[in-house]
């Protein structure tokens, strides 16, 4: 039937009827907040270019877990800022390092809140790249070793989801295997499974202080020119054993999402990165735009390419919106 007896704007004539027909819905359940832990005490320091974000010292995470607990967000991402540095990342995978330390923390004073950790070399190591040195390249399976080791010490002090963000080959059976050898059978792994070399990581790299300090990423991160590669990257990660996989950055890559829905029944992440969080920052504060309407509009779109979960810097404010 065409028009007139079709008239399309029936259905958007006010915000009830709008809401009756709403094919795809925000919720507080879709949110994961990552977070930034550095060593002290009281520490909260504002980073710069990603406003109403901190580096946060074990403390105050616990603080931070227990708001973001009580807006009914899921879940948290941690990434830690070790005191020290050095080529083997070796804060990463120690009884007494930044994330090892956060976790017991969060752990003695917050239940009911999933505590996800990034597994990866980048903020632990002096060269800043995802893994193990040697001969000037990166070196695909010693680093394996030490992303299970940190993996394992995160789920022993308390993590209740890995979440391996290097790009290694092979990393996530590697994960599960020293997992469920050490008994943590039930603890999930949420992949970075089409994780691409994107400037988009820019804001991050300042938080976590992990640019690296030659050279760059794109021997182990993906081409961000490529699709079929990125279905190959997930149904790897899915035969090696991952429950969640994730789409990474989300914005520029929502043919990537939408892709990855259609060909797997996964349950699907996607990282709403810190660049595509400090340009609709930037940009609000320069009054060129409506930041809360941008930002739900943003965060809809990646749903409705086919996102489950969204990891997003938004999160309280996604969450402060909806419980209003
Ligand atoms: C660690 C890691 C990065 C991000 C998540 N985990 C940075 C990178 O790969 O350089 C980026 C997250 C963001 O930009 O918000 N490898």
């Amino acid at each position: 039937m065409n028009y007139p007896v079709t008239r399309m704007r029936r259905l958007r004539a006010n915000e009830n009827i709008r809401r009756m027909v709403r094919e795809t819905s925000l919720s507080v359940n879709d949110l994961i907040y990552p977070l930034f832990c550095c060593p002290g005490e009281k520490v909260k320091n504002e980073i710069n270019s990603m406003p109403g974000n901190y580096q946060m010292s074990p403390d105050m995470i616990v603080e931070e877990c227990k708001e973001v607990k009580d807006l009914g967000i899921p879940a948290i991402i941690l990434f830690g800022i070790p005191e020290q540095k050095d080529p083997f990342g070796s804060d990463s995978y120690s009884e007494d390092g930044i994330i090892q330390t956060t976790l017991r923390a969060i752990k003695e004073s917050v239940t009911d809140l999933i505590v996800i950790t990034d597994i990866c070399m980048c903020e632990y190591t002096d060269h800043g790249h995802c893994g193990i040195i040697k001969n000037k390249d990166v070196d695909n399976d010693e680093t394996l070793k030490y992303l299970a080791r940190q993996a394992l010490s995160h789920v022993s002090c308390g993590a209740d989801m890995v979440a391996p963000s290097d790009m290694m080959d092979g990393r996530v059976g590697a994960i599960r295997d020293i997992l469920d050898e050490n008994n943590y059978t039930n603890t999930p792994i949420m992949a970075y499974s089409a994780k691409y070399a994107s400037a988009f990581y820019g804001p991050f790299r300042e938080a976590a202080e992990s640019a690296p300090q030659f050279g760059d990423r794109k021997s182990y991160q993906m081409d961000t020119a490529n699709v079929n590669e990125a279905i190959r990257e997930i149904e790897l990660d899915i035969i090696e054993g991952a429950d969640i996989v994730m789409v990474k950055p989300a914005l520029a890559y929502l043919d990537v999402i939408y892709r990855a829905k259609q060909e797997f029944s996964m349950p699907l992440a996607a990282y709403n990165v810190s660049g595509e969080f400090s340009l609709i920052q930037a940009a609000a504060k320069m009054g060129w735009i409506d930041k809360e309407r941008i930002m739900l509009e943003v965060l809809h779109s990646i749903k409705r390419a086919g996102a489950d979960i969204i990891l997003t810097y938004f999160a309280k404010d996604v969450a402060n919106l909806i419980n209003k």
